[in-house]
């Protein structure tokens, strides 16, 4: 009998560890970001994977925000001496090790158990900013507390109430270094794949950060504040009330949302200390530009004045680096790092990171460019259209 519990442990041992080697083997035989992709639709659930990769109406700024990368071109420059490469810069007067960072997005644990734990932890090991989402899994506080030499900043959804000024003031205490307001967030887009999938978000995920504000409140109540609705989305915000946030931190305020060089005046005139282009993914307005078009004239409106971060599209180190060529100070990743999560945790999401991180010191080798801050739009231009 003893004998049998023993082979049997053996061969349990044996069986977990060939499992943990062919899953190791796996990662590293992903050699792309679209590879990730690939593998996370083909092993994920349905709905988990139409919530994450799922854009608005007919999902085509999703498509565009990728696809407009291939319309720049790299003008690479030799007999530059690049054996030594420098990824880092200055953001807000701080040093970051990298120009990398993880986008804000809501509720990692649907992708994984170890949910934001899992991606904040990867990315502190590139020395990348992360932004932890209002909506996220993992409250302000186990994150801070969890990782606790993470560079981080926080996303606040408007909300009506005190919640979203709340949420600032529990980042403040927790280390968090910069507040990142989310301006396309009145309502949420017209996700027609979720709509026909029903998709509603499943028992075992909760919004953390919100746990504080259901205490003792009925199933009723806490179910309008937690179910991921619209009901508490605030409509009726204009500029003055950018200037009110800016009073309400120490901490340097981001706009992210911004689109048109109009706008990005205007955050700079009512306090913001940076604007961050992104049209979410996607996700909410469909048929807007693709955020690399944007960019270039917000940065020619901004000429230097304040930070200009750029999202969406990102599958290569080279887009990478032709938003820093066409003037982004920082550049950050969705969707890659929940595939990468999906797949493997936060070996995952390591094996994303550093593919594309592999992929900028690459193009940065090719272009004569060993330092980020030598990367200009002399580097990279757009192909004239077509006939
Ligand atoms: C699943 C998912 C959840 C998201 N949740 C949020 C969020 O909570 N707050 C926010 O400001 N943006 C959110 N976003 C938008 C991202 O911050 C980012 O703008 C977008 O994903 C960038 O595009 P990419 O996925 O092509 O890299 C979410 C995006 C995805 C894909």
């Amino acid at each position: 009998m003893l004998l049998e519990i023993i082979k049997l442990v053996i061969t349990f041992i044996n069986n977990l560890s060939n499992f943990l080697s062919k899953k190791h083997e796996k990662i590293e035989e992903l050699y792309s970001v679209k590879d990730f992709e690939n593998l996370f639709s083909k092993s994920c659930p349905k709905d988990v994977v139409a919530y994450y990769n799922c854009g608005a109406d007919e999902e085509r700024t999703t498509l565009e925000n990728r696809n407009a990368f291939h319309r720049y071109i790299l003008r690479p420059r030799m007999f530059v001496d690049v054996s030594n490469i420098n990824l880092s810069t200055t953001i807000f007067g701080q040093k970051i090790a990298t120009p990398i960072g993880i986008c804000p997005m809501a509720m990692h644990t649907m992708a994984h158990r170890d949910g934001e734990r899992a991606t904040a932890k990867a990315i502190e090991k590139i020395g990348g900013i992360y932004i932890q989402s209002f909506h996220s899994s993992t409250s302000i506080e186990d994150l801070a507390w969890e990782v606790p030499h993470l560079r981080k900043w926080m996303q606040i959804t408007l909300c009506k109430g005190t919640i979203s000024i709340d949420m600032i003031k529990r980042a403040e205490k927790c280390g968090y270094e910069a507040i990142v307001v989310s301006v396309d967030t009145m309502s949420l887009g017209n996700r027609l794949e979720l709509k026909r999938l029903k998709f509603d978000v499943p028992q075992t995920t909760r919004l953390a950060n919100f746990d504080l504000y259901i205490q003792g409140k009925s199933e009723e109540e806490s179910k309008h504040l937690t179910n991921y609705s619209t009901d508490l989305l605030r409509r009726d915000c204009t500029w003055n009330y950018v200037q009110y946030l800016k009073g309400q931190t120490s901490l340097p305020l981001i706009l992210k949302g911004i689109q048109t060089k109009e706008d990005a005046l205007l955050a700079m005139e009512y306090g913001a200390d940076a604007i961050y282009v992104s049209n979410h993914g996607g996700r909410q307005l469909d048929s807007g530009k693709a955020t690399i078009d944007i960019l270039p004239e917000i940065v020619e409106a901004v000429k230097g004045r304040c930070s200009v971060f750029l999202d969406g599209g990102i599958m290569h180190g080279s887009d990478i680096f032709k938003a820093i060529a066409l003037g982004a100070d920082m550049v950050f990743v969705g969707r890659p790092i929940l595939w990468g999560l999906g797949v493997a945790g936060e070996a995952g999401v390591d094996r994303v990171l550093s593919i594309l991180k592999e992929e900028l010191i690459t193009t940065m080798t090719f272009c004569g460019t060993p330092d980020v801050n030598l990367i200009t739009g002399n580097h990279c231009v757009k192909c004239p259209p077509v006939g």
